[in-house]
């Protein structure tokens, strides 16, 4: 196996090495380069990630392949290319924008390719974004998009932060938040997480501002916060937009601000998000809401913060920090 993995790891790199030439060099590139600068990639962020594009032609890489004899074994483990009934390869990604995926010590073992619309290709039908399927080399469950290079930051900065997109990591890049990483487009798996303890003890959460994205927040706080001793915390993105939209609307360092001043604790962002439609004036919903914000309270570790937060509670709802507190203690012992 071990020698396999090497040669699918080369062809991996080559392929890479193909698509961005063709991106950054050909006519067949020049409108999906165009496409990325008005998205606002510079040529050397282009380079940095080694972005790439496939040709509508599926031919690219089945030609390379073919002159330099890489056997149909090794094509067909590859996941690089599909094989007609009759037998005649073609190569799986075309119109494509290609990602490439990188395990944890920089080799590339995957791509996810981006639709590249154009006036005349019609991609209605087609998945935005396409992903190697699983190979020898290449378990999506154990993959984040970036982890290779945000690990380092990690060590310096003592913490990782988690996009839903590939845009999103690359954008946050250039606006200088080097410690993003991204899942493969699926929510976070035990695998993606053992990986961020590996190199952090804590993480901030940067998903899209859209209800799926404060959706899979929440999803992904209550996991954490179950599973692990992480630091959790929060970056809301305000108006539906995500980390990539809001960097191009509000600039870098808006972003930076909101990554860092701007953000929330998994409390906080708790109690904005069970008052999502909720009307607070009537009792009913607003006792409702309370035992949601109690059983929040209980699991939050830090003595001084959960006060800090009764405190704000019991202004907010005008109830006495008293009656909070034994509500508490009553949750805590029904939790034992
Ligand atoms: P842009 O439209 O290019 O800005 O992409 P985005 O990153 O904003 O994508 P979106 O928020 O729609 O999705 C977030 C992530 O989910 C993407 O980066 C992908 O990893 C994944 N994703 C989105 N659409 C698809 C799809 O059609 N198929 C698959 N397999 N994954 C997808
Ligand atoms: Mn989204
Ligand atoms: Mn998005
Ligand atoms: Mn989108
Ligand atoms: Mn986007």
């Amino acid at each position: 196996h071990q020698r396999q993995q090497n040669e699918l790891i080369k062809l991996h790199e080559k392929a890479a090495e193909i698509f961005h030439h063709v991106l950054l060099n050909t006519q067949a590139g020049e409108q999906a380069l165009s496409y990325l600068k008005g998205r606002g990639l510079t040529e050397e962020i282009i380079a940095e990630f080694q972005i790439g594009f496939a040709p509508r032609e599926r031919i690219l890489l089945k030609k390379i392949f073919e002159n330099e004899e890489v056997s149909d074994e090794l094509l067909d483990a590859s996941g690089l290319m599909t094989q007609r009934d009759n037998g005649e390869w073609l190569d799986r990604f075309y119109q494509r924008i290609m990602f490439p995926i990188r395990n944890a010590q920089g080799k590339i073992i995957a791509f996810s390719g981006r639709i590249l619309q154009t006036e005349n290709f019609d991609s209605d039908k087609m998945p935005k974004y396409l992903n190697s399927p699983e190979t020898l080399i290449f378990n999506k469950r154990q993959t984040l998009f970036n982890y290779d290079q945000a690990k380092n930051e990690a060590r310096k900065e003592q913490e990782l932060t988690l996009f839903e997109g590939f845009m999103d990591v690359i954008a946050a890049w250039t606006a200088g938040v080097k410690n993003g990483v991204a899942s493969m487009g699926t929510s976070l798996t035990n695998e993606q997480i053992k990986m961020i303890q590996r190199v952090s003890n804590k993480l901030l959460l940067c998903y899209d501002g859209d209800s799926a994205g404060i959706e899979a927040t929440k999803r992904a706080l209550d996991l954490l916060s179950s599973e692990t001793t992480l630091e959790l915390s929060v970056a809301r993105l305000p108006d539906g937009l995500d980390p990539d939209d809001y960097i191009g609307k509000y600039g870098a360092e808006e972003f930076v601000r909101l990554t860092k001043s701007g953000r929330e604790t998994e409390f906080t962002f708790k109690m904005s998000y069970f008052k999502r439609g909720k009307n607070l004036k009537n009792e009913q919903e607003r006792f409702g809401y309370l035992q949601e914000m109690v059983k929040e309270l209980v699991k939050v570790p830090s003595v001084i913060e959960r006060e800090v937060y009764i405190n704000q509670i019991a202004e907010e709802f005008d109830i006495s920090v008293e009656a909070i507190t034994e509500e508490i203690r009553g949750a805590q012992q029904d939790g034992h």
